[in-house]
């Protein structure tokens, strides 16, 4: 069965762990050989790691072990472990971000530590305490600090890691985990924010109810590669992840999946300019609609902030624009009936990698529908924007953005 959307979004999936990993027990090992920083423009993503980690091992009868802030480097591990033969393997992905205060920041980094939480109890691991995990990642963050990027739109990307390290054959639950957290300096994801491009796909899922696709559990992404390189020699950038008989509309590519409705009952007319970008009239009646979270879909974190910020009456009042959030099944024939009636206007993809990106073209059973615009819309850049001040430290908004001490 699905997971509700409410068990999607909080509570601690494994509230009595025996010994989580204690931050005050940090062990920090400096490298003797700290590299030098490089331009920002040669910053290629996940491919420049910062000079330290974090690890800590779980063992059944001793619980987490103290962690160690080490030198970046390999890890050795029986090749017979759990995570080589049975795929137990969890991640995340978040960033920290340099504000004009000089402070780092973390965006509503709680969301992420729930949900590795999730993610190992639905894989049977160890149990793991997210808020110690957000201990270790504050100290990481400070301890690298000088490796954050200074340029708007760059951030030291973090990922958390649990690897199920039970060694030996025999398909059953590791008892065993290892945890590890690398940093890296990244960029933009697009250095230059052009549409992108969607191939919409039913003969592959990527995930089905009851399956693990509400988690972020490393089994979910490889099953997409071969898929992905299809639509790429068909020109397409990324996979939109179609579901049922029906062709319900789940995520594109490893991201959430929004599109903008001009509403029935609304005003929203719209206009291009000479450069094709379209620009709001009115500024009623506009849906901004998703997939809900009925456990194929990523509770994504950048997903749950566009939601709420829709829908919220300071945002609608600063943005001028007065939308009406909606998880809801839609399907490619609603797309297609929506296009053909002048009504879509926006598609967006999210993540913590890109924040917001433009599609500007679907292809579905050999035929595009084709996005308005040349690039992000009124809703898509009001977003970003919003997004990309609060990530950066210039302004502050509910609490969203975690200095790290
Ligand atoms: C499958 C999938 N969907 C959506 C997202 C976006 O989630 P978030 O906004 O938390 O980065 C991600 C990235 O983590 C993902 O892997």
């Amino acid at each position: 069965m699905a997971s509700p959307a409410s068990t999607q979004t909080c509570g601690s999936a494994n509230p009595e762990s025996p010994a989580p990993p204690d931050a005050s027990k940090l062990k920090i090992t400096h490298s003797k050989t700290p590299k030098p920083l490089q331009p920002v423009e040669t910053l290629r993503f996940g491919q420049t790691f910062s000079d330290h980690m974090i690890v800590a091992n779980y063992d059944p009868e001793t619980g987490w072990s103290a962690p160690e802030i080490k030198p970046h480097g390999p890890i050795t591990l029986d090749p017979s472990c759990s995570c080589f033969q049975y795929g137990g393997n969890v991640f995340e992905g978040m960033k920290a971000y340099l504000g004009p205060d000089g402070k780092a920041r973390l965006f509503r980094p709680d969301l992420n530590m729930r949900r590795l939480e999730r993610s190992c109890a639905r894989l049977a691991l160890p149990p793991i305490d997210g808020d110690a995990v957000l201990e270790l990642i504050q100290r990481l963050v400070d301890l690298e600090r000088r490796w954050i990027p200074k340029e708007s739109g760059y951030s030291l990307y973090l990922r958390p890691t649990v690897i199920a390290t039970k060694p030996g054959l025999g398909v059953m639950a590791s008892d065993h985990a290892m945890l590890y957290i690398l940093a890296m300096p990244t960029g933009p994801f697009y250095r230059v924010l052009k549409p992108v491009a969607l191939f919409a796909v039913s003969e592959n899922v990527r995930a089905w109810p009851g399956g693990t696709g509400g988690h972020k559990i490393a089994g979910n992404y490889s099953p997409g590669f071969l898929p992905q390189q299809t639509a790429a020699e068909k020109g397409y950038d990324h996979i939109l992840w179609l579901f049922g008989d029906d062709r319900r509309i789940t995520e594109a590519g490893a991201m959430n999946f929004f599109v903008v409705v001009k509403r029935d009952d609304g005003d929203g007319e719209f206009q291009f300019d000479m450069f094709d970008m379209y620009h709001l009239l009115s500024v009623e009646g506009l849906d901004l609609i998703t997939a809900p979270l009925d456990g194929t879909i990523l509770p994504g974190v950048t997903r749950a902030s566009c939601l709420a910020l829709a829908g919220d009456p300071e945002f609608q009042k600063e943005s001028s624009l007065r939308l009406h959030p909606q998880e809801m099944v839609y399907t490619m024939s609603d797309l297609e009936k929506w296009s053909s009636e002048g009504k879509f206007l926006e598609a967006l993809a999210l993540g913590t990698s890109v924040i917001i990106i433009p599609c500007n073209k679907i292809g579905y059973e050999g035929k595009d529908i084709v996005l308005p615009g040349a690039g992000l819309g009124p809703v898509g850049t009001a977003l970003r924007k919003k997004i990309l001040d609060i990530q950066e430290g210039r302004t502050e908004w509910k609490g969203w953005g975690v200095v790290c001490p």
